[in-house]
């Protein structure tokens, strides 16, 4: 059985990775450190996979950090000893908030580029090289009303977005150091957000939210007043800003595809956007969630909130020319299985 290292493999896009991975028959190990995941998404994958087949117990967690050298040599070494080594890794642990990192950069660059270092020495040491990393679109230098390309200029403007690009380049230099030897996958995310469809996994920030779609949730069930929308001034249709929203359990389905491939093609170094190509402004965002969610909530218009860019969509063409992939599910699966989740996790 095809063994897969989850780093990160508890949060929100993590666990719907495993779902994924589970229901295509894989054996899963997990490692994360719950800093921003609860362990109950653990049962929670089981309970999914029990339902769909009988995989449920092919997976194995560790809490632990992607920093601590001995967990990782223990995880690897134990997979070689079971006769069943570990054959890539999808590395998505690391810090996220955009916020927090213009707070505590140096936060960011321990935990998401040094931890990845750790993890790359102790995937070379026991010869997997194979990984897809979790990037994003961050990287690239905010443009105004243009789709973006893998090609477009990179400038991220926060430091969380560096790290990520950091990354990048960490693993850049990594191929062609061994250019016969890596396979490398870089997932440019976009805004990934929604469920999975049972309500059983969604996005569950600790702390106070940042991200649009957590805060709506919090809204329309009425733990918040109102939504504040940043800005009704942006150079776009109605004002507000445009982003390229992806239901997590299409982006689940872009990694199983990209691992397919690096599982089976010679060694490439790739980067890929993962968006569905098309932008939806928060106003419509917001239209939509009250229209299929049949609820009301208020919000109002605030000043533009810093480091936000009017436009931030997927070229998503190439892709689609890789991958044996495409997004499946639209704004309105988005808004409605996000609610579910909400509602029946009462979380
Ligand atoms: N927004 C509001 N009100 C809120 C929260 C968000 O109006 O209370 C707006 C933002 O201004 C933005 C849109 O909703 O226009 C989406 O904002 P998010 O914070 O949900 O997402 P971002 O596009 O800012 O950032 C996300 C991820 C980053 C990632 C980036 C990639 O959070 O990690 O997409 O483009 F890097």
């Amino acid at each position: 059985m095809t063994k897969i290292l989850v780093t990160g493999g508890l949060g929100f896009i993590g666990s719907h990775i495993c779902v994924s991975l589970l229901e295509k028959n894989y054996n899963v190990i997990v490692i994360d450190s719950l800093i921003n995941s609860d362990e109950d998404n653990l049962l929670s994958i089981k309970k999914i996979c029990k339902f769909s087949n009988n995989f449920s117990n092919h997976i194995t967690f560790f809490k632990g950090d992607i920093k601590d050298k001995e967990l990782l040599i223990n995880i690897f070494e134990s997979s070689i000893e079971d006769n069943n080594p570990i054959d890539a890794v999808i590395h998505l642990a690391g810090l996220k908030s955009v916020k927090e990192s213009v707070e505590q950069p140096l936060e960011y660059w321990e935990t998401n580029v040094f931890g990845t270092m750790i993890l790359l020495e102790a995937m070379k040491k026991y010869n997997c090289k194979k990984i897809v990393f979790s990037s994003s679109a961050t990287i690239y230098k905010p443009i105004i009303d243009e789709l973006i390309t893998e090609n477009s200029a990179l400038g991220p403007i926060s430091p969380y977005g560096s790290t990520k690009l950091a990354v990048e380049n960490m693993l850049g230099d990594l191929i062609k150091s061994k250019p016969n030897e890596w396979r490398i996958t870089n997932l440019r995310y976009f805004n990934p957000v929604g469920a999975h469809i049972s309500g059983l996994l969604g996005e569950n920030p600790k702390g106070r939210p940042n991200n649009l779609f957590p805060i709506l949730l919090k809204v329309a069930s009425g733990e918040y007043e109102k939504l504040s929308i940043f800005g009704n001034d942006w150079p776009t249709h109605d004002g507000t800003c445009i982003r390229d929203y992806i239901h997590v359990m299409d982006l689940a389905e872009a990694h199983i595809s990209a691992l397919d491939l690096i599982l089976k093609s010679s060694p490439f170094f790739l980067n890929l956007n993962i968006g569905t190509g098309k932008g939806k402004s928060v106003l419509e965002v917001v239209e939509t969630f009250k229209k299929v969610n049949r609820c009301e909530f208020k919000y109002a218009f605030n000043s533009r909130r810093e480091g936000d860019s009017p436009y931030v969509v997927a070229d998503n063409r190439l892709a689609l020319s890789k991958l044996d992939w495409k997004p499946k599910r639209n704004i309105d699966d988005m808004c409605r299985d996000a609610w579910n989740w909400k509602f029946k996790s009462k979380k």
